[in-house]
């Protein structure tokens, strides 16, 4: 298939906009476009009359053209081909062990966001919410913002957790003052005409007017809605501190300190157990 590079990256919002993303984000976008132009092709009386982002309904018709669902999480269902064996884990499996051995489908992403946060002077607590803000994506992608942050309650403090939850809900609404703008990207994930569900509108109506609606208002600011193709890759490693301060790391390891989450972080751990 033939790509428009330019088209590409202006619908992604521009070579600045796209400056800090990662491998795998670069790779998903692509992905995206290819597969939003080979649905127009394919489907040319659902195709946008003379736009490029698919309507809602066209969305809504391509679910019964895959095999897995959209919210279904990186782990269980490749991309294309099969899944790949995993390695095991360390026993005692730490955070950093998790983003090495099984977020690697958000983890170059999350790198990026956090280091963009970390540059723009945020909060530590706000640079390790944007670190964390999408991993969960590897377990279940629907309502990740409710799932990441209850995977991460346990072990971190009050406001990350916060801003994890809401980023979800307040990603789509404008917030000029504190510099967000509705991403071009979302047309072309949700559908040019999405409306949020009534229960995120009334996230954002309540979360608008919480004492930490900052520190969720930052993470979809420093979020990354594009991709550069130059953006050179960021390691765990300077974030080490952050992680080491913030991050209360269970002497048994995730997934075995009893706590009401370590069976997600098992189900991360091991998402080949048949029961
Ligand atoms: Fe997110
Ligand atoms: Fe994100």
């Amino acid at each position: 298939m033939e790509i428009d590079r330019r088209a590409f990256i202006a619908g992604l919002g521009g070579t600045t906009a796209v400056s800090l993303m990662g491998d795998e984000a670069k790779a998903d976008a692509l992905e995206e476009f290819m597969s939003a132009r080979l649905n127009e092709a394919v489907a040319a009386p659902q195709a946008p009359s003379g736009g490029t982002f698919p309507s809602a309904a066209d969305l809504q018709a391509q679910i019964e053209t895959r095999p897995t669902r959209r919210g279904v999480g990186n782990l269980f269902a490749a991309r294309t081909g099969n899944v790949k064996r995993l390695d095991p884990m360390p026993r005692a499996p730490r955070l950093v062990d998790f983003f090495t051995m099984r977020f690697n489908g958000t983890s170059n992403h999350c790198l990026q966001s956090a280091t963009k946060a970390l540059r723009s002077g945020m909060t530590e607590e706000v640079v390790l919410a944007c670190l964390l803000h999408d991993v969960v994506q590897e377990l279940i992608k629907v309502d990740h913002g409710w799932w990441g942050a209850q995977l991460f309650e346990p072990y971190v403090p009050e406001r990350t957790t916060f801003a994890i939850r809401y980023h979800q809900a307040l990603r789509f609404y404008a917030d000029s003052e504190n510099g967000y703008e509705y991403p071009d990207l979302y047309h072309r994930v949700f559908g040019r005409d999405y409306k949020p569900e009534p229960y995120i509108e009334q996230t954002y109506q309540t979360v608008r007017k919480h004492k930490l609606y900052g520190d969720a208002r930052m993470v979809t600011v420093n979020d990354l809605y594009a991709f550069d193709p130059n953006a050179a890759p960021v390691s765990l490693e300077q974030f080490a501190d952050i992680i080491g301060r913030h991050f209360r790391q269970p002497k048994q390891g995730l997934g075995y300190d009893n706590s009401p989450v370590a069976h997600m972080w098992r189900s991360i751990e091991r998402p080949d157990a048949p029961l």
